[in-house]
């Protein structure tokens, strides 16, 4: 996957440093050349000494070992990609603003390769507004950011801001290669509404009826669209999962009516809708505004629920130029569910996922989906990532 690609390794300080060694030894498998960088902080979370056994190189920490320069425009020049891998709050910030007062920021500032970085840190300092200015800053340069995931962090807190995994950052940066060694052809659409993620149906103030979509299918969608030059509004339902491409319209809801709103608000302008969220189809009838107490002595309660609009219907009545792509998710007679979706639903095409194949659905990285148009036989595309489902979706789509 990365054979003979050169790449350099800058670890900043951060408690994810301590994963940087298997990071390099799965780089080094996939066949590239990897040369450490450290900060002099990422010293206190990992060693020198292991890095340098697992990459084969010697690390560098400073800009001069005693009398020996380390030239960091050269290395700059050398690495088909840069990657900072953890990136620090500190680091992030230092990159933000041009500072240079190491040899990773050295390095940074005179590179003339691609950067990838994977900042890591505790929630509330992902979370902080300089943190948000300065990932907008770094992207806004030309960096490309791997998003942090959610999980345990290092204060004991479950949330936002760990490292990508070394898995997905070696994924991510296989599917970089991908892209760049065989660049994408520019869409035939201009303007894409997308929606993705579940919907939330609140009950009271603290609880909601909701469902396991992690949004990752259409996220994965939204950016193999965007980076084929089309103009992304992405209507995304609660979830985890970061988006952080400048050239794509985010628009964060909750429930269905608020998805419902924004994709009618914007329907008229666009050219090509994929609706691959997973939208509840009924509310509870009415939201109370205090918290549902439990009445002593009752055993059960029933909650009334009310149907939700369908939106991929509503716009499948109103559609004039534009093309309509809906999801199915079945367990069960998975072609016929599907095509009568199709026809109810006046799509043009209907993905299907299917609950009985493994690794495909809700939450997992991988997919494999078969593609029901009203001309053409049912297509089937076979597991593989997320990512490169996307592409065969849009590629299916674009030439049928
Ligand atoms: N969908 C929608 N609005 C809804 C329900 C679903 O836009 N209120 C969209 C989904 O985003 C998906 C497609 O319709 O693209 C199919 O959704 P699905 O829930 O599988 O189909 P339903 O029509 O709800 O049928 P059922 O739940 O009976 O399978």
């Amino acid at each position: 996957m990365l054979t003979n690609k050169k790449i350099i390794l800058a670890v900043t300080g951060s408690i994810a440093a301590y994963k940087t060694p298997e990071l390099v030894r799965q780089l080094v498998k996939q066949g590239a050349e990897v040369q450490v960088l450290m900060t002099p902080a990422a010293a206190d979370f990992v060693s020198p000494l292991a890095l340098s056994t697992v990459s084969k190189k010697p690390v560098f920490n400073s800009v001069s070992n005693n009398d020996q320069w380390h030239n960091h425009v050269h290395l700059g020049r050398w690495a088909d990609v840069l990657l900072i891998a953890p990136c620090s709050a500190n680091t992030l910030a230092k990159m933000a603003n041009g500072l240079c007062d190491n040899m990773v920021q050295a390095v940074y500032l005179s590179a003339t390769c691609p950067v990838l970085i994977a900042p890591a840190m505790d929630e509330d300092m992902w979370l902080h507004p300089a943190t948000e200015a300065n990932v907008k800053k770094v992207a806004a340069y030309g960096n490309q950011i791997i998003a942090p995931e959610h999980g345990e962090l290092a204060s004991g807190i479950i949330g936002a801001g760990r490292m990508a995994d070394p898995e997905h950052i070696v994924q991510f940066i296989a599917d970089f290669f991908k892209k760049k060694d065989t660049p994408p052809a520019p869409s035939k659409f201009k303007k894409a509404l997308i929606t993705a993620g579940p919907t939330y149906e609140k009950l009271d103030p603290v609880r909601f009826i909701g469902n396991y979509s992690s949004g990752k299918m259409g996220i994965a969608l939204a950016k193999t669209l965007a980076e084929q030059g089309v103009a992304v509004t992405l209507v995304l339902g609660p979830t985890k999962e970061e988006v952080l491409l400048p050239n794509i319209t985010l628009l964060r809801v909750e429930s269905a009516q608020e998805m419902f709103d924004q994709c009618n608000a914007v329907f008229e302008d666009i050219d090509l809708v994929i609706m691959s969220a997973a939208v509840a189809d009924f509310r509870p009838a009415t939201q109370a505004k205090e918290k549902i107490k439990k009445t002593d002595g009752a055993e059960h309660i029933t909650i009334e629920l009310v149907k939700n609009p369908d939106i991929l219907a509503t716009l499948g009545k109103k559609k004039t130029h534009q093309v309509l792509v809906g999801f199915a998710l079945e367990t069960n007679n998975e072609l016929a569910h599907a095509q009568a979706k199709l026809d109810k639903k006046n799509a043009d095409f209907i993905v299907l996922n299917s609950l009985n194949d493994k690794g495909a659905g809700f939450g997992t990285d991988t997919n494999k989906v078969t593609i029901i148009s009203h001309n053409n036989q049912p297509y089937e595309v076979p597991l593989q990532s997320k990512t490169a489902i996307a592409l065969a979706i849009i590629n299916y789509i674009s030439n049928a």
